[in-house]
């Protein structure tokens, strides 16, 4: 594992979106896992100005997101392909076609999840997966219990996660009570993985996460077993490593 401490947030945005250049320009046709949250916007800004100067093209880049709220309909402002589109999607030369991200607005969570699998599979796996970090050490929406989820879930998500998100939405109220997302065995599948974080409030769970015991209690220490991670944080987030 590398673990960078980087400079600033802003160093770090920089850094991470120069990772993922690395891939899409070595090659353009990779399959790119995404992530949303507030941390990766600095990175697909950079990303998306990297792409209007002529340096970068996702013309052949296929991408799937790690998750999605469950029942909310791709329009609506807090969905993540609405952020995906609003971040990325809608401002680089990608192809909208070849973007996913897992269908929240249907119900039928075993069609959902079985089809996304399958389709991650046709696209023959994930080159490089981005990730954020959970308050409570989740990536993606996998949440902290007994055992790592494998496969594409449908996920009860925490107390502490809907609070944590209900500063995106108009109420606690509206935030989904659940979601669809990749699992651990998806998520470590990927052939190499990259990791941001910020924030003081992330220090405890990245000292945690990376320098303390694997548990699925702590479902992002999972990564210590993965043989090819880079984790970049902000100083604020690394202040306890
Ligand atoms: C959500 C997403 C995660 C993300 C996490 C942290 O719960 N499902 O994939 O990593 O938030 O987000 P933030 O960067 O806003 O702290």
């Amino acid at each position: 594992m590398e673990f960078i401490i980087a400079d600033s947030a802003e160093d770090m945005s920089r850094r991470a979106a120069d990772h993922i250049a690395d891939w899409v320009c070595a090659d353009p046709a990779c399959v790119l896992g995404l992530a949303t949250g507030t941390t990766p916007i600095g990175l697909y800004a950079e990303l998306v100005a990297d792409c209007a100067a002529g340096k970068l093209s996702f013309a052949d880049v296929t991408t799937f997101n790690l998750d999605e709220y469950r029942g909310l309909a791709p329009e609506h402002d807090q969905s993540y392909r609405y952020f995906m589109k609003q971040h990325l999607f809608d401002k680089v030369d990608i192809d909208q076609a070849r973007t996913h991200v897992p269908e929240g607005a249907n119900p039928d969570a075993d069609a959902v999840c079985a089809a996304y699998e399958e389709a991650i599979e046709a696209a023959g796996g994930i080159d490089l997966q981005l990730l954020g970090l959970g308050p409570n050490g989740h990536i993606g929406f996998n949440e902290p219990e007994d055992t790592f989820p494998k496969t594409t879930h449908c996920v009860d998500l925490t107390e502490s996660t809907i609070q944590a998100n209900s500063r995106l939405f108009d109420c606690i109220d509206d935030v989904p009570r659940q979601a669809y997302t990749m699992g651990i065995g998806t998520i470590m599948a990927a052939r190499s993985i990259l990791m941001v974080v910020e924030g003081a409030h992330k220090a405890d769970i990245v000292k945690r996460a990376f320098f303390g015991p694997v548990t699925p209690q702590v479902p992002a220490s999972i990564l210590q077993f993965h043989p090819d991670v880079t984790v970049i944080v902000d100083p604020e987030a690394g202040k306890l490593c």
